[in-house]
């Protein structure tokens, strides 16, 4: 079954708690939350603090994409405030395999990412490291940008991957989900969805995610 995991960006940030609540009503699976510092992306949005203070609200997974610089400086913060999947962008400064091996010894689920411009073939380094490969279908730093194509071979190259080598890899994707480009993202492989803007925007957002879970080989499990 395809897991949908809205990314909190979309969310009206004066009452998170209750769009905590919003999305678990309607049937979400995880909460994903987006980590900008203002250096490897130009936006800065939530920190350890503003995690840990919303940690409590549910039991849902805390699916967190950190697009910072020198990510292992903030792993165990991240991971000490309630995250469940810490997931390093490939082309952040630092090193990226001890970072991963850090949220690793943590005891946290491990995810590498990329932007669209950055070729699939450069995470092979680290894929026997994760539990999830996130491909980001818009460049990473702001919600509501259009789907760009190029993520659907990205995504085909992982489950190829995953089919050799670890069937359990989590194969997520992020920016410009919606029905559409979301099915095509399961066709081509996907597991998760995760998206903001289009499922924020609902009045009635627990009849899309029930559709988009729908989605896949599996979904009637
Ligand atoms: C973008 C973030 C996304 C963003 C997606 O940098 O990683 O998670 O919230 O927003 P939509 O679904 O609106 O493209
Ligand atoms: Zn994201």
């Amino acid at each position: 079954m395809t897991r949908v995991a809205p990314s909190m960006l979309s969310a009206d940030f004066s009452k998170l708690g209750e769009e905590i609540k919003r999305i678990e009503s309607a049937g979400a699976d995880w909460v994903h939350l987006d980590v900008m510092d203002g250096m490897f992306v130009p936006n800065i949005t939530i920190g350890p603090v503003v995690v840990e203070s919303i940690r409590g609200l549910t039991r849902m997974p805390f699916d967190v994409h950190l697009m910072i610089q020198k990510p292992i400086r903030y792993v165990k913060m991240f991971a000490d405030a309630g995250s469940d999947m810490l997931t390093v962008h490939v082309e952040a400064e630092g090193d990226v395999k001890a970072a991963l091996k850090e949220i690793m010894d943590l005891g946290v689920k491990s995810g590498i990412t990329l932007n669209p411009g950055t070729p699939v073939e450069e995470l092979d380094p680290f894929l026997d490291l994760v539990d999830l490969v996130l491909i980001m279908t818009v460049e990473a730093g702001f919600g509501g940008q259009s789907f760009r194509e190029n993520g659907l071979s990205k995504i085909s190259y992982i489950k190829k991957y995953a089919e050799s080598n670890n069937p359990k890899l989590e194969i997520s994707v992020d920016g410009g989900i919606n029905r559409d480009t979301g099915k095509r993202c399961v066709d081509a492989g996907a597991t998760v969805l995760a998206a903001g803007s289009s499922l924020f925007k609902l009045n009635d957002m627990g009849k899309e995610i029930a559709l988009w879970k729908t989605y896949g080989p599996n979904a009637k499990e």
